[in-house]
């Protein structure tokens, strides 16, 4: 079935997704988002952890990253079959071209650009995380940056600068691309 990709009716149809780096805002602003929209969130991380019944962290330690990736896409193909979610995705989501193929179709894409100084100061000291467990997080944030700016460009329907917008704004703006019918196709 072929859905009309413009104006109202793709709004109710379709799925938001969020994309950005670690600790970019995207669970925060998708959360009051789907609130907003009358929505259902969903954050990938916690449905992994809950599935695998333990932290990303811990997933990383005892199974390594492809294994989590192996999870994370398992999640995405479920979600991609649903409407009317708002997903806040883990910051290495887009890095997988079959996860972006199975969103694509019926899914908003939207890129929360922070600066990488930024990220460093809201992620300094935790150890959630951990691609940045490492002696020189920001060195790390930098370099991760570099390879992945370009690939949330490339994904993305609509770009949101969140060291310049509040989260209020941001909500706001994106509201206002899903209203005037900005859907991917
Ligand atoms: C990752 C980001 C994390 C989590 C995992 C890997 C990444 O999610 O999926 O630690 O590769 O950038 P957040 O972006 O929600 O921190």
């Amino acid at each position: 079935m072929t859905i009309s990709l413009s104006g109202k009716s793709a709004e109710r149809e379709q799925n938001v997704v969020l994309v950005g780096f670690m600790a970019s805002g995207k669970s925060t602003i998708g959360r009051k988002l789907a609130k907003e929209l009358g929505y259902r969130f969903v954050d990938t991380d916690e449905v992994i952890e809950a599935r695998a019944g333990r932290p990303v962290r811990q997933i990383f330690e005892e199974r390594g990253e492809a294994e989590f990736r192996k999870l994370e896409t398992g999640v995405i193909a479920e979600l991609a079959k649903d409407s009317r979610l708002v997903i806040a995705s883990g910051g290495g989501m887009v890095l997988a071209p079959r996860n972006v193929e199975l969103l694509k179709g019926r899914a908003f894409f939207v890129y929360l650009k922070t600066d990488s100084s930024v990220i460093y100061k809201r992620v300094r000291g935790s150890k959630n995380r951990p691609l940045l467990n490492v002696p020189d997080p920001l060195a790390e944030i930098e370099e991760l940056m570099r390879g992945r700016e370009k690939i949330y460009q490339q994904v993305a329907d609509m770009t949101v600068d969140t060291g310049r917008a509040t989260v209020g704004e941001a909500i706001k703006k994106i509201q206002g691309a899903l209203k005037n019918g900005r859907w991917s196709g």
